[in-house]
């Protein structure tokens, strides 16, 4: 029988990569719910209840977050609201309804300070609004001992949306030179990667008992720098990038200056082929530049 998967935040880029991937493997298995703060807002208890019995949801992935990193610093009330308290709604609705739940968290729970791959076990030190929010949303499934996986995730992108590779592609359209940090370590993830990696999970969630956490990224370990770069020889952009420190980047947020994953849980309990970040972005591109202006 069919799964009834609830998608939140499901216009955003995750949740348009899970789509694209659903369309074009999934639509046998699973009926996806896809929804959004304007058709489900998740910090509204009632409605995300009543919308899970209406559909007799039986997992949900929660791709809805607040996710603008330096706004956070301002809005702190509303960052907790949606990814704290929204999610403690979510968890406590899969408890008792004893649903499946994947939850995205994010390399922003670290303080980057460590000089070895974070492996999921490893102690947490957010350093920014939007990190301690995002670790806030973690705790609440934590704390209720769901059947759940919690995938960490970093520097996401996808062709929806704003991220990295969209801003560097239209920069480098408009400017002859660029200056990128290359201080700050880490991995690229494309969208519809991780949506694969989440049906794979959703296949599995029969053998969940309680909350389980995995690190996922693309392989690899580069710069925003070396990422650029490669963005700038993909798409055969004349745009000079050159190199330069955090320090010499005005920021108003923190960032981890290392990002990096061990894969290796993920890829061990799952059996998966992690592409690399290169391969990736490769096959990521095309659709990248005809949906960037
Ligand atoms: N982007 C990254 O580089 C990155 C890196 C590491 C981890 N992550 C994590 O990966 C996940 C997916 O990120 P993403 O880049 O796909 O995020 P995104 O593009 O910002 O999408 C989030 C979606 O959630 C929606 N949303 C916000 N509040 C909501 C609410 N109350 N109810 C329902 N939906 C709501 C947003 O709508 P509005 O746009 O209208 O607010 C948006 O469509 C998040 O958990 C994020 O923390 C992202």
């Amino acid at each position: 029988m069919k799964q009834n998967i609830l998608i939140t935040g499901a216009n955003g880029q995750l949740g348009q990569s899970l789509q694209r991937v659903y369309a074009q493997t999934q639509t046998e298995k699973y009926t996806l719910y896809s929804t959004d703060v304007d058709t489900l807002d998740i910090t509204d208890c009632k409605a995300l209840e009543n919308y899970i019995i209406n559909n007799k949801i039986d997992s949900i992935v929660n791709s809805a977050a607040y996710t603008a990193v330096e706004k956070a610093e301002t809005e702190e009330e509303k960052a907790y609201l949606i990814n704290e308290q929204a999610v403690v709604n979510l968890a406590a609705i899969a408890k008792k309804r004893n649903l499946f739940l994947i939850h995205i968290s994010t390399d922003y729970v670290f303080d980057g300070t460590s000089r070895v791959p974070y492996t999921p076990e490893m102690p947490i030190n957010p350093i920014s609004v939007y990190g301690k929010s995002k670790a806030a949303g973690e705790k609440a499934i934590l704390d209720q001992q769901i059947r759940s996986a919690i995938i960490r995730t970093s520097w996401l992108y996808s062709p929806y949306g704003g991220n990295f590779v969209k801003t560097m592609v239209r920069l480098g359209k408009e400017r002859e030179s660029l200056q990128v940090v290359n201080d700050q370590i880490g991995a690229p993830t494309y969208g519809a990667d991780l949506a694969e990696v989440i049906f794979a999970i959703l296949g599995e969630c029969n053998s969940f008992s309680g909350p389980e956490i995995y690190h996922y990224a693309n392989e690899g370990v580069i710069s925003w720098y070396d990422f650029a770069k490669e963005i700038m020889r993909l798409t055969q952009l004349d745009c000079q990038v050159t190199p330069i420190s955090s320090a010499a980047y005005p920021a108003k947020v923190q960032r981890p200056a290392y990002s990096v994953f061990d894969l290796s849980k993920i890829q061990k309990r799952f059996n998966l082929h992690i592409p690399t970040w290169t391969e990736s972005l490769e096959k990521a591109m095309p659709e990248i530049l005809s949906n960037t202006r």
